[in-house]
Parts: C-alpha cells; structure tokens; sequence
C-alpha cells in the first residue's frame, strides 16, 4: 500500500475521504499563479503480478495496450515495458530497428534491448518483432546470444514476422556515404542501416525475413540488388559495395531464425481472440517519426502509436488505449530542432545526473526543459490518454525548474506545432518557471512520500494537458516506480 496521484485531483475533483487526501491550494503546491485547484491523493497502488488481469469490453475480453515515446526517443520506455510487462501475455514491437536501444535494470542486472522486446525478461512472456521492424540478423543473432548469456530461454517465447524486413551491410555502407555527403546537414544517424533499408522496403527491393526460408529465392533476389546497389554506389559515392560472403551468412542466420520466423499478424490477432493480452512496445519517439516528426531530422519508420497497425497487422479496432512515456525534461540525440534545448552549463549538469548518454551508440544526448507544445502535440497525434513520467529523480537537486507553456514565431504565439523544422527551429518557447523540491525522490515508490513540490510540479504538467499521469518512475531501477492509484493506467496492471 503506498499513496499516489490521482486523475481528478488535477481538475480539482472531491476525493472520497477513505481514499485519505488531503487538498492544498494549488498557488502553494506550485508557486506559480495561474494554477487550477489541486488535491494530493494518498490511495493504493497496485504492483504488476505475474497474473492476466483481463478487462472487459463488451462482448470480448482483451487488453492491448500502447507505450509509446512522446518526445525525441529515450524516454524510458525499456523501463516502463518491463514494469508493465508483468501484466500481459505478449509483448510487440512494429517499427524501428537496432537503432533503439531499450533498458532495463532489475535484480542487479542490466540489459539494453535494441531489436527484442523487453518482454522477453519476464519470464513466460511472449516477445514479437512486427512486420515494421528492420531487421539486421547479424544484430538479432548477437542479442540473442547476450540473452543466452544470462540464462534468458526464449524457446517457444520469441516470434519474428515473415515480413520484416531485413537490413544488410550494403544499407549501412550507404548510410555512412550518404551521412558524409550531407555535410554540416546530416541527420545524425544511428549509422545501423535503418534508413536505407526502410528506403529499399519503400522501393520494393527490400529483402525480407522470409526469404531466408527459401535459399534460392533468396540468392536470386539478392543478386538483383547487389547488382544495382554496386552501380549506384560506385557513381554516386566512388566505392564498390562489399558482399563477400554476405549471402551464405545471411543464409545461415535464416537457420538459426528459422524456429522464430512466422505470420505475427496472425498470432498476435488470434491471441487477441482467445482473450490474451498485448502490450505494444515503441521504439523511438513521436518527434522522431517519419511523417509527424521534425522531419528530416526523424528517423525512417512510424514511431507514433499507429504504427502498431501497419507494423503488426493490427486493426485500430483492437487497440484499448495509449500510454505516452516523457521525461520530466526532455533529450534528443543527433541534429535537428530543439526548442528547450538547455545552454552548455545547465545541460552538461543534466546529462550528468541523468547519465544522457545514448544506450546504442554512447553519444552524449543533448538535454533541455520539458516542452508542454511537444507532448500536447504527441497526445494528439498518438491518442495517449495516461502518461508516463520517468526520471523525475534527475531533478531532485534543481533549484528551479523551466517548463515550456508555448511557442512564439516572429512575435506571434503559435497555435500548433510548425511542420517545418525549420520553423520550428526559430520559435522562442515561453517558459513557466516553478519550484524544485531540492530532496530525494531516488528510488521513491509511495507517492505519499513524494515531496510536494515533486507532486506539484506533475500536477502543472497533468492539468496544462489534461491528461492523468498514470505512472511516475524514481529510478532506473524496475522497483523504483509508482503507479498512480485510481488512474486509468492502474487498471491496466
Ligand atoms: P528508451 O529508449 O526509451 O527505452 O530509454 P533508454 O533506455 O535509451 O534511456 C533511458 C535511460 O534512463 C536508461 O539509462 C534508463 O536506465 C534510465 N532511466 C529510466 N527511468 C529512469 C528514472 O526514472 N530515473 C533515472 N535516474 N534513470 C532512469
Ligand atoms: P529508442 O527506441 C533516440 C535518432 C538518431 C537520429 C535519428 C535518425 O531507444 O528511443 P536512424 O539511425 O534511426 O536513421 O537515426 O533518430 N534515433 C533515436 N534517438 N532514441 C532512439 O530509439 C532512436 N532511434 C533513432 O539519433 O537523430
Ligand atoms: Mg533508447
């Protein structure tokens, strides 16, 4: 039993008094004056157990639940599934590659996802890898062993779609070329492959996971690629393609693969039937995606929650709900607009207390204050009905804390986010500034022992949004987490 936030306490609702609250004005909790009535709720959490909790919807029972990144990426979402998945049957991924990198830390052990979904930790758990992955074998073969390592089966567990498709040294070869082309405009790549891959996919002459299946078939398609992609990059970029050996490897792998590779649409959708719960692991971030992020400096797949339909064959009909994950600032790795972005001083101090440094490539991730237009923006076009903070903990020694309420273009505040990046990179943010709590919430797992300017300070992000924060995370550490009483996320678990 421990206390927690709770939904209506943003909007000022009257508590029952067996759920023990207490109200305090919102001008106190939050020192800033335009603040809403809040309530302080103290109420139960539940903790995910290994059991199915089903929820009833109509004639059917499911749960197939979203988590999807609301910023730029590395919001914690390896942590949040993790938590989370102790409460679901199945575990699945539609987008990305091994460009993301997920972690999770329980036990005293650590582990850094990039292509199999967290779930696979639970032990029991299904893991899915969609039909919108890019698969890079060599890398998913490496997992697989690092898995092996620490005694993870993932016999009977893990299942890889027929229609992924499938990255291969040429695609990253390319990427670097490509990269070193675009000068001091490069996109700041992960360098794995993923974009030409997706390119390919988009093309069609992209290879994909099934054709290992089938070594002939396989040979001959890749043949035809080699042939072309050899052309192209000797006059584009002087360099012919390297792809010794490439073909009996890749076709090696596909051995190895062979007892994982199915139609996960039909496994995922037949789950669902027999009442199974789901729940979709997002890579990336909502300003990463492809067609809503700061394109061109995005990543080449669908972050955002409707990937899950294109990238596992799963009908919008079927999804519950979308939980949104945000730090309590905000990161980005690689080039493009940022408007919090912090100045050098503040944002070395930040990455340092919050080690912001990528979990794939190692890269210091830029840091800056939470941007309240991005996740409005990421509620809108993900449908997210509860959020998730992580990393409140970073702030614990802040003295103050900036949020940004809005943007202004050339004087002008602006009602939506800007499609250009350009645009975007010139607008001003508009910043509240509120109180740090300068105490300990490291490893806090009641929310009754949270410090009130913590609370307040979530409960201006809630209230500005007018959605629940249905979990707040304390730590790296799969036990550092709450999960806010009486709020939509708590019945997911
Ligand atoms: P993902 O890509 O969204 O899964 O996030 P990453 O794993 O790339 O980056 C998140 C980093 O923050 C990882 O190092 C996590 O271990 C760490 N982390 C997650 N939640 C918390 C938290 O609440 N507090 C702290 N201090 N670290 C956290
Ligand atoms: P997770 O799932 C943060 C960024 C790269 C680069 C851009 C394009 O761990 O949150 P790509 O290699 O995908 O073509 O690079 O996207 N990027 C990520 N940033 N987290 C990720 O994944 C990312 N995946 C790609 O840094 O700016
Ligand atoms: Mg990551």
């Amino acid at each position: 039993m421990c206390g927690c936030l709770h939904r209506e306490a943003f909007t000022g609702a009257t508590l029952s008094p067996a759920e023990g609250k207490k109200k305090v004005p919102a001008s106190e909790e939050a020192g800033y004056s335009t603040a809403r009535c809040v309530a302080f709720a103290v109420a139960r959490v539940f903790r995910p157990g290994d059991f199915t909790a089903m929820q009833s919807r109509g004639d059917r029972l499911m749960k197939s639940i979203v988590v999807v990144g609301a910023q730029w990426g590395d919001e914690g979402k390896g942590k949040v599934v993790d938590y989370l998945a102790g409460s679901f049957d199945y575990i699945a991924r539609c987008a990305g590659g091994h460009n993301a990198g997920h972690t999770v830390i329980y036990d005293g052990n650590r582990f850094v996802l990039q292509l199999i979904p967290c779930g696979i930790l639970r032990p029991g758990k299904h893991a899915v890898i969609g039909s919108g992955v890019v698969v890079d074998p060599v890398a998913l073969a490496a997992e697989l062993d690092t898995l092996a390592k620490s005694g993870i089966d993932v016999t009977g567990r893990l299942h890889l779609s027929n229609r992924a498709h499938l990255i291969f040294p040429y695609h990253r070869q390319m990427e670097k070329a490509a990269e070193a082309a675009r000068g001091a405009w490069k996109i700041g790549t992960t360098s794995r492959g993923i974009g030409p891959a997706y390119e390919d996919k988009m093309a069609r002459h992209g290879i994909r996971v099934g054709d290992l299946l089938n070594p002939a078939r396989f040979r001959e398609k890749l043949e035809r690629v080699i042939a072309e992609k050899d052309a192209v990059c000797r006059a584009t970029y002087g360099v012919p393609l390297d792809t010794a050996g490439m073909a009996e490897q890749y076709l090696e792998l596909g051995e190895r693969l062979r007892p994982l590779i199915s139609d996960v649409s039909v496994l995922i959708n037949h789950a669902l039937d027999a009442g199974r719960s789901v729940l979709f692991e997002g890579a990336q971030g909502t300003m990463l995606d492809i067609d809503f992020g700061t394109y061109p400096y995005v990543t080449s797949s669908n972050a955002i929650s409707g990937g899950v339909c294109t990238g596992l064959g799963v009908g919008p009909t079927r999804i519950d709900a979308v939980a949104g994950v945000t730090k309590a600032y905000t990161t980005r790795v690689g080039s493009g607009p940022f408007p919090t972005e912090m100045p050098d001083l503040e944002a070395t101090e930040v990455r340092d207390r919050g080690k912001e440094y990528g979990a794939v490539t190692g890269r210091p991730r830029r840091c800056g204050w939470l941007d309240l237009v991005v996740l409005q923006y990421a509620i809108r076009i993900n449908g997210i009905s509860s959020l998730v903070v992580t990393k409140l903990d970073v702030f614990d020694t802040q003295k103050e804390i900036q949020v940004c309420i809005g943007y202004h273009y050339k004087g002008t505040p602006l009602r939506e986010m800007p499609a250009a990046a350009e645009d975007l990179a010139e607008v001003t943010p508009e910043y509240a500034t509120l109180p740090g709590w300068q105490s300990v919430t490291y490893g806090v797992q009641d929310a009754a022992k949270l410090p009130r300017l913590a609370v307040a300070y979530l409960k201006f992000i809630s209230d500005f949004l007018g959605v629940e924060v249905g979990m707040i995370s304390t730590g790296p550490d799969r036990d550092a987490t709450i999960v806010c009483a009486a709020t939509q996320l708590a019945t997911w678990i």
